[in-house]
C-alpha cells in the first residue's frame, strides 16, 4: 500500500527512483512522484496516474541530483490528483516527505497547525506530519532528525517515511512504525525502500528496521539508528537472499503468468527438506521448535485476509480432517475488533503472502497479548508479520508481484498440508500407511500442476466463449469450496466481473435464483467423495439452462456428458485436490481478464500489500 524509495550518495539518484518505484508499484499506482536536492534546490515532480506517466512528465525537466525521494501510491486520504500525490513539500518548502500508512490523528494535528497559520495543498495525511515536523523544527529549533523524532512521538498510526531538508543536504531521515522499511548499505551511499526489490542491485547488504525507530543516513556513509524514545541502537546487517531474475517477467507476457507458470517449481521448493515419503516423516522447523504447545492446543486458529484467508479455510478442512483438532478461521480484519476469546491454549496461525497485512498484523499482536502460541506463514523473509510471530514457515514462493495472488496461494496451502500431517502424525491420529500415501502424491502434486498448465490453450478458448459474461458463479463442496471462493476472487479481481463462490449445496438457498441462460457457473468437481452431490447440482443448474464450466478429474464421462464445457485435471488425493483443481480458474480468470482489455498486473483500486485497515 504505497511503495517508498530514497537515495544519498554520489550517484544521480532520479534513475534509482524511477526503477525502484516501477518494481514498487504493485503496492500502489494512483500516482507517482519524486523529489531531487540538487545544490540547494528542491525539486518535486509528481503526477497522476502510473509510473510512466511520472517519467513522460519528468523527462523535460531538471532531474539532477544525488539525494531523490520517491512514492507511488495507493489513495487513502483523497481522491488520486496531482496535488495529493507524493512528495509533499511543508509550508517554507524547506522539507519533503514520502509516505506510506496512515496518520489516525491528523485532524486534529492539522487543526492546531491551522490555528498557527499552516496552510495545506493537499487532502493527505501525511501533509499534515510534515508541517507538524517543520513547525517543532522552526519552534524549537530543533535538527531534522530532532523535529522528525518529536513529532512522530504525536502521530498516531502508522507509517514509514523519509524526509528529506533542504537545509541539511546531507543525510536523510527515515523511520518505521506498522509500515515496511529497508534500508540498503553501500559504499558512502544508502538506498531505503518499502521493499527489497529497489535495492538487490546495488547492494545485498541491508537493515530492516523495527517499529518506532528511525534512522539518520549521511552522505559520508554513517548510518545512526535510534528509538523514538532517543535511545540509539546498533545496525543489524543483514544479508538479502533476493535474486533479480526473479523480480523481472522473464519472457512472460505479465507478472501473474510467470508466478500461475512458477507453481511447479514453487511447491517443490516448498516442500523441500521438509517431508520425505520413503521414509515417512514431516518435518517443520517451527512445529518442532513449539511442539508441545502444538500438539497440546486446544484450538487453532487461523487468521488472514483475501487470498491468505482461503488457504486458511483449506487449512481448517486439513487440520480437523487430519489431526482431529477444532479450528477456527477469522478475517483478520473482523477478529481483531470482536474482543476475541484466545488463551495460551490456543494456537494462532497467521497466513500472509507480503508479512505486511496491517489487519493480520493487528489480529496476532492481540492473541499475543492473550498469550496464544503465534505461527506465521509468510512468504516474504523478514517481514512484519514473520518477526511478530514466536515461530512460523516460510512459504519461498519467491517475490509475487502481480497484484491477483497465485503462486502464493498454493504454496500456502502446501504449508498447511504439511502442518496437518505432521501434526496428526504427532498425535497419531494417522496411520503411517496413511501418512505415506499422502506424501507420495505429495511430491508428483508439481508434475500434475504441470500437465495442468498444459490445458493452457483450451482454458483459452472457454475464456474467449464467456469473457463478456456479466457475472459468474462459482460452486464446490468440501476442500473445493475455498476453490470456488478464491476462484471468483481471481476473476473479480482481475476482470471487474461480479462472481461469487459458494457452498454448492447452499446454491439453492439464494443464487439458484440468479441462474438463467446467462449465468457461467463454474463447477469444481475435483474431490470424488462429493461426486455425485456435485452431479445433482449441477443437474439444477442445467434444468435452469444455466452455463456449466467444470472442473473435473480426468474421465469423468459423467459430468463431461452434463457440461457445456469442461477442463480436465489430473487425479491425485483428495486432500490434495486443491492445489491442482485451483490452476485452471487462475488461467481461466487471466485470459478473460485479457480479453476484456483489463491490466491484469496491477488492476484498479487495488494494491498487493495492504498496510492500512
Ligand atoms: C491484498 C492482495 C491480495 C491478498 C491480500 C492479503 O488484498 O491484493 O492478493 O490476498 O491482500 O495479503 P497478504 O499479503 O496478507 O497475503
Amino acid at each position: 500500500m504505497c511503495g517508498i524509495v530514497a537515495y544519498i550518495g554520489s550517484r544521480e539518484a532520479y534513475p534509482i527512483l524511477i526503477k525502484g518505484l516501477r518494481r514498487l508499484e504493485y503496492r500502489g499506482y494512483d500516482s507517482a512522484g519524486v523529489a531531487l536536492l540538487n545544490k540547494g534546490n528542491l525539486s518535486v515532480y509528481k503526477k497522476e496516474g502510473k509510473v510512466a506517466v511520472l517519467e513522460d512528465f519528468a523527462k523535460n525537466h531538471d532531474i539532477a541530483g544525488n539525494i531523490g525521494i520517491g512514492h507511488t501510491r495507493w489513495a487513502t486520504h483523497g481522491v488520486p490528483c496531482d496535488r495529493n500525490a507524493h512528495p509533499h513539500l511543508s509550508n517554507s518548502h524547506r522539507l519533503a516527505i514520502i509516505h506510506n500508512g496512515i496518520i489516525e490523528n491528523y485532524a486534529s494535528l492539522k487543526a492546531e497547525l491551522e490555528t498557527r497559520g499552516y496552510v495545506f495543498e493537499s487532502d493527505t495525511d501525511t501533509e499534515v506530519l510534515l508541517n507538524l515536523i517543520e513547525d517543532i523544527q522552526k519552534e524549537e529549533k530543533r535538527t531534522i532528525e530532532e523535529a522528525v523524532r518529536v513529532a512522530l512521538n504525536e502521530v498516531v498510526g502508522a507509517y514509514a517515511i523519509v524526509v528529506i531538508d533542504k537545509n541539511e543536504p546531507d543525510k536523510i531521515i527515515a523511520a518505521r512504525k506498522g509500515s515496511p522499511l529497508v534500508i540498503g548499505i553501500g559504499q558512502n551511499e544508502f538506498f531505503v525502500a518499502s521493499d527489497a526489490s529497489p535495492i538487490i542491485e546495488y547492494t545485498n547488504n541491508v537493515v530492516y528496521l523495527n517499529d518506532e525507530e528511525f534512522a539518520v543516513l549521511n552522505r559520508n556513509g554513517q548510518l545512526d539508528i535510534k528509538t523514538l524514545g532517543n535511545l540509539e541502537k546498533t545496525p543489524y546487517i543483514q544479508k538479502l537472499e533476493m535474486d533479480l531474475e526473479k523480480i523481472e517477467k522473464g519472457g512472460y507476457e505479465h507478472f501473474m503468468l510467470k508466478e500461475i507458470y512458477e507453481q511447479p517449481q514453487v511447491i517443490l521448493d516448498c516442500m523441500r527438506g521438509r517431508m520425505n515419503a520413503e521414509q515417512g516423516w514431516i518435518k517443520l522447523g517451527g512445529v518442532n521448535e513449539y511442539a508441545t504447545r502444538i500438539n497440546n492446543a486446544k484450538r487453532i486458529i487461523i487468521t488472514a485476509c483475501g487470498t491468505s484467508w482461503h488457504s486458511g479455510l483449506i487449512g481448517e478442512y486439513l487440520i480437523e480432517e487430519l489431526a482431529r483438532v477444532p479450528v477456527e478461521v477469522e478475517y483478520a480484519s473482523e477478529f481483531r475488533y470482536r474482543n476475541p476469546i484466545v488463551t495460551q491454549n490456543d494456537v494462532v496461525l497467521a497466513i500472509s503472502q507480503s508479512g505486511e497485512t496491517a489487519d493480520t498484523l493487528s489480529a496476532i499482536q492481540i492473541a499475543k497479548e492473550r498469550q496464544a502460541l503465534i505461527y506465521g506463514i509468510c512468504n516474504v523473509i523478514g517481514s512484519s508479520i514473520a518477526r511478530e510471530a514466536h515461530a512460523g514457515s516460510y512459504t519461498h514462493a519467491g517475490p509475487e508481484i502481480g497484484v491477483a495472488s497465485t503462486k502464493a496461494f498454493t504454496v500456502q496451502v502446501t504449508i498447511l498440508t504439511l502442518m496437518a500431517l505432521q501434526l496428526a502424525q504427532s498425535k497419531g491420529t494417522i496411520s503411517q500407511s496413511r501418512l505415506r500415501t499422502i506424501l507420495y502424491e505429495m511430491e508428483q502434486v508439481p508434475e500434475k500442476v504441470k500437465q495442468t498448465l498444459k490445458l493452457d490453450v483450451k482454458i483459452k478458448e472457454i475464456a474467449a466463449k464467456y469473457f463478456e459474461a456479466k457475472n459468474f458463479l462459482y460452486l464446490g463442496r468440501g476442500l473445493a469450496f475455498p476453490i470456488a471462493l478464491e476462484g471468483a476472487l481471481k476473476l473479480k479481481e482481475i476482470s471487474y466481473i461480479h462472481a461469487e463462490g459458494y457452498p454448492a449445496a447452499e446454491m439453492k438457498h439464494g443464487p439458484i435464483a440468479l441462474i438463467d441462460e446467462n449465468m457461467p457457473v463454474v463447477f469444481i468437481a475435483t474431490n470424488k467423495s462429493a461426486h455425485e452431490k456435485i452431479v445433482s447440482n449441477i443437474q439444477e443448474v442445467k434444468a435452469r439452462k444455466g452455463k456449466v464450466i467444470a472442473i473435473i478429474l480426468e474421465g469423468d464421462e459423467t459430468i463431461k456428458g452434463l457440461a457445456d464445457d469442461y477442463i480436465e485435471v489430473p487425479d491425485t488425493d483428495e486432500l490434495l485436490s486443491p492445489l491442482v483443481a485451483i490452476v485452471p480458474l487462475q488461467l481461466l480468470s487471466y485470459h478473460i481478464a485479457l480479453m476484456r482489455g483489463c491490466n491484469v498486473d496491477q488492476p484498479r483500486n487495488l494494491a498487493k500489500s495492504v498496510t492500512v485497515e
